[in-house]
């Protein structure tokens, strides 16, 4: 908790949250995944690890799992936790790079993305460049999931997605929302 807040004071837009999530959060996050067809899952801003440790809970061991974390601390974190986790692959990366790091692991998509990125207050040409990225990384059938705290985004994600559906996640510190999205044929925004 602590180190959370120490990050976000250094580099609060994109930190974006001065706790990690809770567990009703990252239960509901994992929800939308269907583990038993998932064969690669990629998760952006795992920060601590509130999200990993539940999807690695639930996750079949043969399932790839490409976590992006681009904050050093939170990533040695993570690997402390879990560098000998099986399937689990760490990336100290940019998420808007997804495309190489499913590149490099024998994937061309991802078939569940989940994201703890914090779309409101990340310049806007930098969440361009993630949406472009994660609309080619799911390509014509993959999932992305992202929470936020306000719906301020919402159309903002719509130029890259359609939105299935929007949970209110009330046992949350904030309470929080989850964006369940699809890649949409009437895109607003182009794809670099
Ligand atoms: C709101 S925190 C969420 C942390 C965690 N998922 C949770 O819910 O507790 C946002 C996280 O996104 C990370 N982040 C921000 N921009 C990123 C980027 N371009 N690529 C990868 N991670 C990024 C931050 O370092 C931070 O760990």
């Amino acid at each position: 908790m602590w180190e959370f807040l120490k990050e976000y004071i250094a580099q609060p837009d994109t930190i974006g949250a001065i706790a990690p999530s809770g567990r009703y959060l990252a239960s509901a996050m994992a929800d939308s995944i269907d583990f038993a067809k998932a064969r690669c899952i990629v998760e952006y801003g795992s920060g601590t690890g509130v999200f990993t440790r539940e999807v690695i809970l639930r996750k079949k061991p043969d399932t790839v799992y490409i976590v992006i974390e681009q904050n050093g601390r939170f990533y040695e974190m993570l690997r402390k936790q879990f560098q000998r986790t099986p399937g689990v692959v760490l990336v100290h990366g940019d998420a808007s790079d997804v495309c190489g790091f499913l590149e490099e692991q024998g994937f061309r998509h991802a078939d569940y993305i989940i994201s703890g990125l914090p779309f409101t207050s990340l310049p806007e040409q930098v969440s361009r460049r993630i949406l472009s990225g994660t609309r080619k990384a799911v390509g014509t059938e993959g999932i992305f999931t992202t929470f936020q705290y306000t719906l301020l985004r919402k159309r903002f994600l719509e130029e890259y997605f359609h939105i299935r559906e929007i949970r209110r996640i009330w046992r949350n510190l904030p309470p929080a929302y989850i964006l369940n999205m699809k890649p949409s044929d009437n895109l607003v925004a182009p794809i670099s």
